[in-house]
């Protein structure tokens, strides 16, 4: 069986992030990874907060502490909601660790060598006032293009065009607002990735065709533009330094790596770090040195993320000329909305995603997102439609028939589950559209395509209502006592397997329902064919409590007030 490994987009260490992000990379990550490790397989799901570049430092100064502290702080908080979430990393590591600082550098040098790195002078801006170069947004300034006048260094957030800080018209320090600006040469280095083209060309036309329509488009596109060479150094205090090895004048000019050079080589770094805390965890190079046959790599990332992924990140790789290992299948999302428009931090649009577990349970959220992941398309979250979901799936058709069930069964027969009559016709074709059903749950899971894996999950939990409704044990009691008891043992079944295969999706409701029932040897993590046939793993006899209501029916109030909270109109 192969090994998988499994990352996603690391989230930058700026701010908490909102639901898009979450359902765009760590989640369904999160649901696949847990999905592999119940089926058996050998799984390493990794992911780090992306830490350097100008951001960071500009935060930080605005609270004022070192970076290095805000870091740290920023960190931990990241990863207290990545918590709540449940989201089960095997490693959730840091791109300013030793390990990244370590294998960055070694990266570099291995392409110096090769002859893809070359020193270059440009011309930057520099702040006599600050004593300093203002590499990206360290200036901000009037857009070129559209006379925004707070267009950052690098990109203007309203035309969203890629910027040089030497574009910008009446340009200003971000840290003193000094207009005192003038250009300077200094030198930077320069990855080659125009010679690395046909390499790469020739890689991704080996992949491509596994790859979903969303990845391998995005890739052909960045490859029919061209890749061009880019500078992978920049002026500033926070990042992986240039090794003073290789090049001592830029060490000491104290040049360090640019953000985008060094965050994907963390996915390589987290792995160390994970595999440095304990010496029972896997050597970290066995899932990325010489793993082309041994490991299956899967990325996932939202739709901006692509390029780096599938082109430039590669690039470095190939041109380093050692076999690490590269991705296999990139899953890649669209755009998750709020009201049709982008979720803004700075107009209080959307939902964050620790607000959203102060309102209620990850369980919740997790399967909404993941139902509704933006897949095909984009796709916009409303709260008119979260709250009907919640009712209609997880209240009603999962809650509920817990609850109904198990209620029922205690008061009419007890607290063990009963034994009842031999199953008959209705069991029968139970067992066969279950059966069917989990098929097809684990043809979607495998495909990675997570709306229709929910489809399937909504259908088992579907039928079992649909058994229930058909043989109606509160009726059937007053004639049959033994059917009812049949169909009340048959109906824990289901629970039983619901808790087995909903758990990638709802993992504290799984195991609230796992654990209703007392089973002396419950350590089945998933469910064959012949078990959903057969639904008889709780025996008759097993003792049985009734959870509380699973989950909470949201009211037309909980709606206006959400709606309140948060803004809920379409975008102006
Ligand atoms: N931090 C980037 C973002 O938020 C993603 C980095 S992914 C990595 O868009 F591979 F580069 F780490
Ligand atoms: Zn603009």
């Amino acid at each position: 069986m192969a090994r998988h490994l499994i990352t996603s987009a690391l989230p930058y260490i700026n701010g908490i992030k909102h639901l898009g992000n979450m359902v765009g990379s760590m989640l369904p990550a999160d649901v696949y990874s847990r999905y592999l490790r119940q089926r058996g397989h050998d799984v390493l799901y990794i992911c780090a907060t992306d830490e350097h570049g100008t951001p960071a430092e500009l935060a930080a100064k605005e609270q004022g502490i070192p970076v290095a502290e805000f870091c740290a702080q920023a960190h931990d908080a990241q990863k207290a909601v990545y918590d709540g979430f449940a989201l089960a990393f095997d490693y959730f590591g840091r791109s300013s660790s030793p390990q990244n600082h370590e294998i960055t550098q070694h990266f570099a040098r291995r392409l110096n060598e090769n002859g893809f790195i070359e020193e270059r002078a440009i011309r930057q801006v520099y702040s006599p006032a600050d004593g300093r170069f203002l590499p990206d947004r360290y200036v901000e300034g009037t857009c070129p293009h559209c006379g925004y006048d707070k267009a950052r260094g690098d990109q203007c957030e309203n035309c969203t065009r890629v910027l040089d800080p030497t574009d910008l018209i009446n340009p200003r320090s971000a840290i003193s607002g000094s207009t005192d600006l003038e250009v300077r040469e200094t030198k930077h280095l320069f990855l080659l990735q125009s010679k690395l083209q046909h390499e790469v060309e020739e890689w991704v036309s080996r992949h491509e065709g596994d790859w979903p329509q969303l990845a391998s488009s995005i890739a052909r596109k960045w490859l029919t533009e061209g890749l061009h060479d880019r500078a992978i150094t920049r002026d500033l205090d926070w990042g992986v330094p240039v090794p003073a090895d290789t090049w001592p004048e830029l060490a000491a000019e104290g040049k360090v790596f640019y953000v985008w050079f060094d965050a994907p080589i963390e996915y390589i770094g987290a792995t160390k770090e994970w595999s440095d805390l304990d010496p029972e965890n896997r050597d970290w190079k066995s899932w990325w040195y010489q793993a082309d046959d041994t490991v299956r790599y899967t990325e996932f990332m939202a739709k901006d993320n692509v390029p780096f992924h599938t082109v430039m990140f590669p690039a470095t790789e190939l041109g380093v000329r050692e076999p690490w290992k590269k991705v296999d299948y990139v899953k890649a999302f669209n755009w998750l909305t709020y009201y049709g428009g982008k979720f803004s931090t700075s107009q209080k649009r959307g939902v964050f995603t620790d607000q959203a577990l102060d309102i209620l349970p990850a369980d919740y959220w997790r399967y909404f997102l993941i139902a509704n992941a933006p897949e095909s398309d984009d796709s916009s979250f409303t709260w008119e439609h979260f709250t009907a979901t919640v009712n209609k799936d997880l209240a009603d058709t999962l809650g509920n028939f817990v609850n109904r069930v198990l209620s029922f069964s205690k008061k009419r027969f007890g607290e063990e589950v009963p034994a009842g009559s031999a199953p008959g016709e209705a069991e029968t074709r139970l067992g066969e559209q279950i059966a069917e059903l989990l098929a097809e749950y684990e043809t979607q899971l495998e495909a990675l395509q997570f709306r229709k894996a929910a489809a399937a999950l909504r259908a088992l939990w579907s039928a079992g209502n649909s058994y229930l409704e058909e043989k109606a044990p509160w009726l059937e009691i007053k004639t049959d006592q033994e059917g009812a008891a049949l169909t009340l043992r048959t109906a824990m079944n289901l629970i039983h397997l619901y808790a087995v295969v909903s758990e990638p999706f709802i993992p504290t409701t799984a195991k609230t329902m796992r654990e209703a029932f007392t089973l002396t040897d419950d350590t089945a993590t998933w469910v064959t064919p012949d078990e959903a046939r057969a639904l008889t793993a709780v025996p008759a006899g097993t003792p049985f409590t009734v959870p509380p209501v699973l989950f909470a029916k949201l009211t037309d109030d909980d709606l206006a007030a959400y709606k309140e909270r948060f803004g809920g109109e379409p975008a102006a």
